[in-house]
């Protein structure tokens, strides 16, 4: 029997709901192929602060580090808005992101035929969309300097750098025509090469990248115009590459044509085997503890756990087909609720799907 080790952070706020039914998914899925799946779970974000000062404890990076992948849930609370910017939850993030190298982040933004109509679009723009947001995690604005708040001409200056080294560009862009390859080879790059020396950087990379990738048709959108464009006609686009910031941004619109944050997942990769899985909403402190929160986006997650990490495409199809199921039949969480359908809780949705899972 095959063993995986899966770090398990939980997190803040919702986080624990929602990864305790990604857990009961992934359980399912290995009693029905004889895999074992361990968990090791440790803290992140608010809760990691609370006990050791930190909000990116050693001990979790270290158990992060050993693991076959990473599952992690959302971070922060409305309770550490008063911490200092450094020990912050979402600090956490962005320094296990950095410590493990997770430079491509992939977020699929699919909307599913059951639930077009809960898009703010008009279902005839939305039905079909399945996008694939390519998005560079470790550079950029959030992590280049110099910066910050200093005094300068007797006022304050607040200040970041936006750069890219070529080689991070280049890596990521492979990335994203690899994706595209498996897809329907469509990529269209997303910068700001008419003000940004950095974007002209990064078209001219992604340029030379292309052609390794005959096959690929190759597009270049600029940032604002690929914000109007998603929502003016989502279905052109197959493959989306995009800077951290850009990605940031375009990844939040492109969620809401599924209409809820609460169905979609992600993936971020390195060039070791190591990966993380996690939804990306938030933590939804004010929900917490209340049973009502959508767990598909971190079920999901997991799915694509199964397929970038471990190569269980079949089981990956398995929980995809599964949660469909579950849509079908016209079970909902509160932030998906239709007219006439039931309203689930967290726990049942993740036991729907759960069977599901084992019955297919
Ligand atoms: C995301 C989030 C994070 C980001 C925050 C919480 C640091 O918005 O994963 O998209 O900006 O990357
Ligand atoms: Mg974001």
């Amino acid at each position: 029997m095959t063993t995986y080790n899966i770090a398990l952070l939980a997190g803040d706020g919702t986080g624990k709901e929602v990864t305790d039914e990604a857990v009961k998914v992934l359980k399912a899925v290995g009693k029905k192929y004889s895999i074992d799946f361990n968990f090791e779970p440790a803290l992140i974000g608010g809760c990691a602060y609370d006990e050791y000062k930190k909000p990116l404890p050693d001990v979790t990076l270290d158990i992060a580090k050993k693991s076959d992948a990473v599952l992690l849930g959302a971070v922060g609370d409305w309770k550490y808005d008063t911490l200092p910017p450094d020990v912050r939850p979402e600090r956490a993030l962005l320094g296990i992101r950095k410590e493990l190298n997770l430079f491509a982040n992939l977020r699929p933004a699919t909307v599913y035929p059951e639930l077009t109509s809960l898009s703010p679009l008009k279902e005839e723009f939305v039905s079909g969309t399945d996008i694939m947001i390519v998005r560079e995690l470790t550079g950029d604005v959030y992590f280049g300097t110099p910066k910050g708040i200093e005094n300068k001409n007797g006022e304050k200056f607040g200040f970041n750098n936006m750069c890219y080294f070529e080689s991070e560009i280049r890596r990521i862009a492979h990335v994203a025509f690899k994706v595209a390859m498996q897809r329907n080879k469509k990529l269209c790059s997303v910068d700001k090469a008419n003000v940004l020396d950095v974007s002209r950087l990064w078209r001219e990379v992604v340029a030379d990248v292309a052609k390794e990738y005959p096959e690929v048709e190759l597009s270049n959108m600029y940032v604002d115009n690929a914000a109007m464009q998603i929502i003016r006609n989502p279905k052109q686009f197959d493959v989306m590459l995009t800077g951290n910031i850009f990605g940031d941004i375009l990844s939040d619109e492109a969620s809401m044509l599924s209409g809820s944050l609460g169905l979609l997942p992600s993936a971020s990769l390195s060039d070791t085997k190591l990966a993380m899985y996690e939804p990306i909403h938030g933590s939804a402190p004010d929900l917490k503890g209340q049973n009502v929160v959508n767990p598909i986006a971190t079920i999901l997650s997991a799915a694509m756990m199964l397929k970038y990490s471990f190569n269980l495409d079949k089981e990956h199809d398995d929980i995809v087909n599964a949660v469909r199921k579950a849509l079908k039949d016209g079970y909902r969480t509160k932030d998906i609720s239709q007219n006439g359908m039931e309203i689930v809780g967290t726990d049942k949705m993740g036991n729907v799907i759960k069977d599901n899972v084992l019955q297919n």
